[in-house]
């Protein structure tokens, strides 16, 4: 009895001066023995319901809360909250109070990081700012250009002059393309411009306007705010109407009409004129172009500040046609590159989109090339990758798949909303250059985006919630060190002392030496969701053009790669997957952590990271349920029951554990953990659906049997339990209803 306390005094002591040395500021390294700790990410005390709650508040305003990893589009970022409290549980011995260490000033110096999937940098960066070495690495150029944006060290006072002066030569030119003229003809900026996608009928020819719904502007809380506007189908006039009534008198025209009921209901249309009913992408497909677009409204903002909506005239078609002759006498305009087929490019390919240039209407072609122009110009690199990373996001808000959002809210719904590129029927043209009222345009994002993300390398911050409530924050700042570094771009280079490496390409081969790195930290391509190349050459076909790379060689103009882990098919899908956790296997020192996160709602999708993991030499010794970025709705049977959660899932090398028995009861201890976890989550105030339940249970279950079996015997496992599955899921949904009822109960 003594003997086992003082032992564990002893060890307490120790965790003790670790967790000390780690926390300090100035702190010189902090060396984890091998095979002396197991760290705070392996244990269930994890702290992953307060996590979640600082995440859940790091979710409603990501690019605010963390601006550095979005001063670029990138698809599933993760949230950074959960990152740093990632790296810190992969690094801190076990027994550490990582809450506490979450709002502490952690330096881990010595530590190497390492993220194979690096997409935006959420890894990268929260190392970072703990004070360790990272070195991440995206297939994706796209990817690797942004994190290379992100971290490095950047001139404020240029970056604005240099906005400046781009601002004196290129705003005058595009500002005047957004124009429109009152009655009493006065000029006064136009803010939006409203187009509808219409068809011919195929039974009479006439043109079908795609409306859904006459009404095409009401506010984000219309029962508090009900004026909406609605145009008329029969004159074009625009009426002030409440955003729910169902007959309405045109003011202009004095025909009454149903404001909801648009030609076009979910996937048929309806011609007006010969009242036949067709389907709109068959028919549309069948024409083999692209529908046309009508412009019928705009909002124009009036010299008091007011904004207005008015019909389209006779001065914006005007402008339009002035707008594509200007685009007809440039040399070189804009890159021409064919949409290959895809996943992700199928849609757009659908509606006849053949090329990348033509998601654009002329005048923001013109707008594009007159910036990528300018931008070209810039003389010092760091500068210009900054500028191309801005004209990203304006590529993103102005194209003619943006629609809008309403008022109350930011206007424009950018492109990428659906994360399929699913074209819009009514799109909503923003004025490009942009005003002091605009959103999406080049000088706002300028600030919200670039300004922001400065403002957070210099001072990067935390967010804490204000008393425990978990309704509001507040920011916790000199955590970490600004950020900013000279990158190495070789692990030689890197070698030398760099904190940082970054590279581009196939994580299945690195220049990264056998067991160099101290923890793995990532987050992989989940199975069959996003296609991150397919949607990235939408900007990369741009960055190529301002970097003046050939046309005439398509390959450089794509982010495809046959080793990207993505695939449709799960066995492909694994394949990909283990190659590069085989890397991972490689790279890793012995003791040290693997650590990613995931989730799925479909068996397959489980059966390959199951089989990626264990055919790369990985046996997973523990997983957390933690807030993921964003509902996931994609797939059909996912917008039932989405899946708020991803699973931490944590690894070691198999070799490294103790295999432990299968037992003879199904589940073995599967049952009781899913069942805690989820306990704890509806305790800590949060709901599950049916799939995050599923998720659950499922990283227990892949948990027990990658140390219980071979991977051949825990794939069959897994494989002949689908009943046994869909049974326990019901069981652990049945008791979570009846911990609800009795939570509420007692509450
Ligand atoms: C889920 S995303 C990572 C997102 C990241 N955690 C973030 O917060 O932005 C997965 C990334 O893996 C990259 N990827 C796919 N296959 C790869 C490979 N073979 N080697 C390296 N990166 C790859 C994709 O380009 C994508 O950026
Ligand atoms: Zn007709
Ligand atoms: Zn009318």
């Amino acid at each position: 009895m003594k003997c086992a306390s003082r032992s564990s005094a002893r060890i307490a002591k120790r965790i003790q001066e670790q967790t000390e040395s780690l926390i300090q500021f100035h702190a010189p390294s902090v060396v984890i023995p091998p095979r002396v700790f197991t760290h705070a990410i392996e244990d269930d005390a994890f702290p992953f319901e307060e996590i979640s709650h600082i995440a859940e508040m790091e979710s409603w305003r990501k690019e605010i809360n963390r601006p550095l990893s979005h001063i670029h589009k990138w698809w599933a970022q993760r949230l950074g909250t959960v990152f740093r409290a990632v790296v810190l549980g992969t690094l801190a011995p076990k027994g550490s109070d990582v809450l506490n260490l979450f709002y502490s000033s952690v330096r881990i110096p010595h530590a190497i990081i390492f993220d194979p999937f690096m997409g935006s940098g959420t890894t990268v960066v929260e190392a970072l700012k703990l004070g360790t070495r990272a070195i991440g690495r995206d297939i994706n150029q796209v990817a690797y250009f942004l994190v290379r944006n992100a971290l490095a060290i950047h001139n404020r006072e240029s970056i604005l002059s240099t906005f400046h002066d781009i601002q004196r030569d290129v705003a005058p030119l595009l500002s005047d393309l957004y124009v429109a003229q009152l009655s009493d003809g006065r000029r006064v900026p136009a803010l939006y411009y409203f187009w509808v996608k219409t068809i011919p009928c195929p039974e009479c020819a006439k043109p079908v306007d795609l409306f859904s719904s006459y009404v095409f502007a009401q506010h984000a809380y219309a029962n508090k705010f009900p004026q909406a506007h609605a145009v008329c189908p029969s004159c074009g006039g625009i009426n002030k109407i409440r955003f729910d009534t169902v007959e309405a008198a045109c003011t202009v025209c004095k025909k009454t009409f149903n404001p909801k009921e648009g030609n076009a209901k979910n996937q048929l249309a309806r011609c007006p004129s010969c009242h036949h009913q067709f389907p709109i992408a068959k028919t549309v497909r069948a024409y083999g172009t692209i529908p046309n677009h009508r412009l019928y409204a705009k909002m124009v903002l009036l010299p008091d500040g007011r904004k207005e909506y008015l019909a389209a005239d006779v001065f914006d078609e005007a402008l339009l046609s002035k707008a594509q002759d200007l685009l007809a006498l440039r040399e070189n305009p804009y890159p021409i590159v064919r949409i290959e087929p895809g996943y992700n490019t199928n849609q757009a390919l659908g509606y006849n989109y053949q090329y990348w240039h033509e998601f654009f209407n002329p005048r923001q072609l013109l707008c594009l090339s007159i910036l990528s122009e300018r931008i070209r110009e810039i003389k010092e690199p760091a500068l210009r990758d900054l500028f191309v990373c801005l004209f990203s996001g304006v590529l993103e808000f102005n194209n003619m798949f943006t629609s809008y959002k309403g008022e109350g809210t930011g206007a424009v719904r950018h492109m990428f909303y659906h994360h399929i590129l699913k074209p819009e029927r009514v799109p909503l043209e923003a004025n490009l250059w942009g005003t002091y009222k605009s959103s999406g345009s080049f000088s706002t994002l300028f600030q919200s985006r670039i300004m922001r993300a400065l403002d957070y390398a210099a001072r990067p911050f935390e967010l804490k919630l204000t008393n425990g409530n978990r309704k509001t924050t507040e920011k916790v700042y000199d955590l970490s060190e600004p950020i900013g570094y000279k990158c190495a771009l070789t692990f030689d280079d890197f070698n030398k002392g760099k904190r940082v490496y970054l590279s581009c390409g196939d994580s299945g081969h690195t220049d990264l030496p056998p067991k160099s790195v101290d923890a793995i930290v990532t987050d992989p391509p989940f199975y069959d969701n996003v296609h991150y190349s397919q949607l990235a050459d939408f900007f990369f076909v741009w960055q190529q053009h301002i970097f003046g790379r050939d046309n005439n060689d398509t390959a450089n103009f794509t982010t495809r790669s046959p080793c990207e882990v993505q695939n449709s098919d799960p066995d492909a899908f694994a394949a990909r997957l283990k190659a590069v956790w085989q890397e991972c296997y490689r790279v890793l020192k012995d003791e040290a952590l693997f650590v990613f996160t995931y989730h799925h709602s479909r068996a397959e999708g489980w059966r390959s990271v199951l089989s990626a993991l264990m055919e790369a030499g990985f046996g997973i010794v523990a997983a957390h349920p933690v807030k993921a970025e964003m509902a996931v709705a994609t797939p059909k049977q996912q917008a039932k029951e989405p899946i708020n959660l991803d699973i931490i899932i944590v690894c070691r090398k198999i070799e490294t554990l103790h295999r432990q028995r299968w037992s003879n009861d199904l589940w073995g201890d599967v049952i009781s953990v899913a069942a805690n976890q989820i306990a704890r989550l509806y305790r800590s105030g949060r709901s599950l659906s049916r799939n995050d339940v599923r998720v659950i249970l499922m990283a227990q279950l892949l948990r027990q049997l990658s140390v219980s079996m071979s991977a051949t015997e825990a794939l069959c496992s897994l494989d002949a339990k689908a009943k046994d599955i869909e049974m326990a899921i019901n069981s652990l949904c049945q008791s979570d209803s009846q911990n609800q009822i009795q939570r509420k109960l007692s509450g």
